[in-house]
């Protein structure tokens, strides 16, 4: 991970889960990405209210980037190509677990920092 990724805690990350589809769709489609954007990789996707989706693609508000909900690509914007780090989650039980060896769970809501982000409990640290 860059180093300018990092908030508050050297090893924490938030991530951000994304149901694909309509209600009446398979509830297996979930994924899960780290919180970041791939322009400026200290720059949250979910600034605390939820991250913005449209039209199945997650909007960074800072730049205007859009990331396909589905494979985390950027199909729009200053990092068109790039892809968002995606987290290995898997749907049981009717609930979503992360099942990525390379992340730990640590517990709901957003990273705490000094910046202005409105809380939330939208995502997950990690
Ligand atoms: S920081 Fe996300 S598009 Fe620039």
């Amino acid at each position: 991970m860059p180093d300018d990724m990092q908030d508050g805690d050297d090893d924490v990350r938030e991530a951000i889960l994304l149901k694909l589809g309509g209600e009446d769709d398979d509830a297996e489609a979930v994924v899960g990405w780290l919180n970041y954007c791939q322009h400026m990789t200290h720059i949250k996707l979910d600034k605390g209210s939820g991250a913005p989706v449209r039209d199945g693609e997650v909007i960074c508000v800072n730049h205007g980037a859009l990331f396909a909900a589905d494979s985390g690509e950027c199909t729009y914007g200053p990092c068109e190509g790039a892809f968002l780090n995606e987290l290995d989650v898997r749907v049981a039980d009717g609930g979503v677990y992360l099942d990525d060896e390379d992340f730990e769970y640590v517990g709901e809501g957003p990273v705490e920092s000094d910046d202005d982000d409105l809380s939330s409990s939208s995502n997950v640290i990690l």
